[in-house]
């Protein structure tokens, strides 16, 4: 799938960071770009800077019957690629329960229900890229319960990957370790974020943070190789090297 022109793309997320980088970069290669987040205007922003074919759709992808009548909405998916999601950062014990089944609510759920509703829609010989972390393999402090998100998403990435073979839609996961200049959401205060990014960059090897573009360039070769299916890359500066 070198050339995307005449392609359709869906990037759950695609307003901002990861997501956004990403449709940016399937845009530049000729894809029509349709991204997915919460909040129409700064989708619509981001779409009018892309320009060309990109549009904007407001969906929560935590909410089933969204996600149905966004992909009932498309004639046709070459490439879904699943970036939505924020993080949530406490102790086992201080955390209720119920903070873990949200974060996996949108983020883990909001990967199911996108593949679900856009496997039917979907051409044979398509791509679909999920999003996990790397924190299944590398200790990311107060976040057991995200850890358990990114092993559950890679899990899943493999598995689809063989279960949908035979139509030659190839399944990878995208694992980015520690990437700024995002909006990523968390319960984080500031000072918290600049801990969180201390210690980040004390265990990365290249010793700073990736950008946006770093996993987009990633992403683009897993959408784009058709014989990489199953893989899960992590973008990481090393850190799950180490
Ligand atoms: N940045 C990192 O260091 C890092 C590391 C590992 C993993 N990740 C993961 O990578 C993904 C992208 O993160 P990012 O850093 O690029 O953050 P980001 O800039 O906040 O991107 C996440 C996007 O997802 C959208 N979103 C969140 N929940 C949604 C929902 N329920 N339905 C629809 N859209 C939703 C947000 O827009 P709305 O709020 O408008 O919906 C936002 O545009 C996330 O899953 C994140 O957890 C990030």
């Amino acid at each position: 799938m070198g050339d995307l022109s005449g392609r359709i793309s869906v990037i759950t997320g695609g307003g901002t960071g990861i997501g956004l980088a990403i449709a940016e970069k399937l845009a530049g290669e000729g894809s029509e770009v349709v991204l997915v987040g919460r909040r129409l205007p700064r989708l619509e922003e981001a779409a009018g800077r892309i320009g060309g074919l990109a549009r904007a759709y407001a969906a929560d992808v935590a909410e089933e019957d969204q996600v149905r009548v966004l992909f009932d909405s498309l004639d046709r998916v070459d490439v879904l690629v699943t970036c939505a999601g924020g993080a949530y950062f406490g102790t086992m014990e201080d955390t209720p329960p119920q903070r873990w089944r949200q974060l996996f609510h949108g983020r883990f759920f909001g990967q199911i229900n996108s593949c679900h509703y856009a496997l039917p829609k979907m051409s044979d010989g398509g791509a679909i890229l999920l999003c996990s972390g790397i924190a299944d393999g590398a200790n990311v402090p107060k976040y057991s319960g995200g850890s358990a998100l990114c092993g559950a998403v890679n899990a899943m990435g493999k598995n689809l990957a063989v279960e949908l073979a035979p139509r030659g839609i190839r399944v990878n996961v995208l694992s980015p370790g520690l990437i700024g200049d995002t909006a990523i959401e968390s319960n984080l205060d500031d000072e918290g974020v600049v801990g969180l990014f201390e210690a980040a960059i004390g265990s990365t090897p290249l010793r700073r943070a990736g950008v946006p573009a770093n996993t987009a360039e990633a992403a683009y070769a897993l959408i784009s190789n058709d014989y990489l299916t199953g893989v899960v890359l992590p973008v990481d500066g090393g850190w799950t090297a180490t």
